[in-house]
């Protein structure tokens, strides 16, 4: 048994945010409560000055694997994700092989078993995601696969779309959409705009993000399948969620910590580190992000973690990949440009990286209460640290690298097994 101490407990569907004692027995959350008995604990955990919250969903992470091992694969992504004070994650299936067929996936939910977190995954939404032909959702779903996506790419078929759409609802599986029409793109990664002029770069339009996103929560609207926004990066993009969602679309809409925390002149100083899919927008566009995860429009907070080489990134901005690493890094964007500013409470910042993820994706993730999975993270809300260049992820392809953050995380709970401690701290 382990007794957490005087901790700030955090459970933002139950509203509760007060300091008491959580006990962890046999992978469970036993009890809450002030001045629990120590009696029979192995491992008391002093949480004093913390805030103890249920372990982060992150629904978007790349893990490279099968494919590309030397950027990442599922043990140092599931590394990454446990510093950043992650205990589930959702991986994309954009893979080499892509997993678009139930052996691909099967063999990964097997691997997955031995990791210390939940490592869950999509499968594609069509073969080889090429938007040609549907894959196997019924096989797919059965292998374990959480959402279909063929994050990376846009569906451009819009009747295809629509038959995957009543497929899904059929299924009760989700459908996670990449809103980027390539039809419009006049190349990707870099705002199309007064940044992009100045690098000489043709640039990708906010027109591109937002044709789709209009279509495909319609296409949801009508077929009444549950789909999620992928990174919504512009201000119309929000304006549309709020609409289709307000006319009864089952869409959810999720964000990425660059996306809230940077705008476009992130470009002129980072170079293609800032490189990345949708592209980073105008201050204008970040605000309006942040008005929507005030409001309700944007639902969830994701990572987006796609980790890329040093020399594929020092390729130039045509041939550069987009893409950053994000999970050691996320829960300090947060609370350094979301509720430091008093965009968000604590709470609302909690809700948004764990419970809204977890009940859109039917996971049993993101509570903290009796009975639940003995999934946690511990994090110093106050502590102000500098983003290094050494990360648990294999790789180091981060805009934030010398950026000072508050907020860090010491500790985190897997089944109630300690994954991650930072070293200084008391967990
Ligand atoms: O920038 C991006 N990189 N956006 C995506 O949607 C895919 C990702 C990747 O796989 O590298
Ligand atoms: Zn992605």
């Amino acid at each position: 048994m382990t007794l957490i101490c005087n901790g700030r407990v955090i459970d933002p569907a139950s509203g509760l945010d007060q300091v008491t004692d959580v006990l962890l027995r046999e992978g469970r959350i036993a009890k809450l409560g002030e001045n629990l008995e120590r009696d029979g604990c192995d491992r008391v955990i002093d949480a004093a000055g913390w805030v103890v919250a249920p372990g982060l969903v992150d629904g978007h992470v790349h893990f490279r694997d099968p494919g590309f091992p030397c950027k990442e694969d599922i043990t140092t992504g599931a590394a990454s994700a446990a510093a950043g004070g992650f205990t589930t994650v959702v991986c994309m299936a954009n893979t080499k092989p892509p997993v678009d067929r139930a052996e691909v996936l099967t063999e990964l939910r097997q691997r997955a078993e031995t990791l210390p977190i939940h490592v869950l995954n999509t499968s594609t939404l069509t073969l080889g995601m090429e938007g040609k032909e549907l894959a196997d959702l019924e096989g797919l779903k059965a292998a374990g696969a959480v959402a279909f996506t063929d994050d990376g790419r846009a569906v451009q078929d819009a009747a295809l779309l629509k038959r995957a759409m009543e497929r899904s609802r059929e299924l009760g599986v989700p459908i996670a959409l990449h809103e980027e029409d390539p039809a419009l793109l006049e190349s990707s990664g870099v705002h199309q705009g007064r940044i992009s002029e100045k690098l000489g770069v043709a640039g990708a339009s906010a027109l591109a993000e937002e044709v789709l996103v209009a279509r495909d929560c319609l296409l949801a609207l009508r077929t009444g399948a549950a789909i999620v926004i992928q990174h919504v990066s512009s201000a119309v993009s929000v304006e549309l969620l709020r609409t289709m969602k307000a006319l009864g679309a089952k869409v959810y809409g999720e964000v990425t910590p660059h996306h809230f925390s940077l705008n476009e002149e992130i470009l002129l100083e980072k170079g293609t580190l800032a490189k990345v899919n949708p592209p980073i927008r105008t201050e204008e566009d970040r605000l309006a992000l942040i008005r929507g995860l005030q409001d309700g429009a944007i639902d969830g907070i994701v990572t987006d973690h796609a980790p890329h080489t040093r020399e594929e990134k020092a390729r130039g901005w045509a041939e550069a990949p987009s893409g950053m690493i994000g999970l050691e890094t996320a829960l300090a964007l947060g609370i350094t440009n979301l509720v430091r500013p008093g965009y968000l409470s604590l709470s609302q910042l909690v809700e948004k990286m764990t419970v809204a993820p977890a009940r859109f994706y039917g996971l049993e993730a993101g509570r903290l209460l009796a009975g639940a999975p003995a999934d946690l993270v511990l994090f110093d809300p106050e502590e102000r640290w500098r983003v290094g260049d050494t990360f648990w992820s294999r790789s180091s392809n981060s805009p934030f690298i010398g950026m000072e953050l508050f907020g860090r995380v010491k500790g985190t709970i897997c089944g109630g097994k300690a994954v991650y401690t930072d070293g200084k701290g008391r967990a």
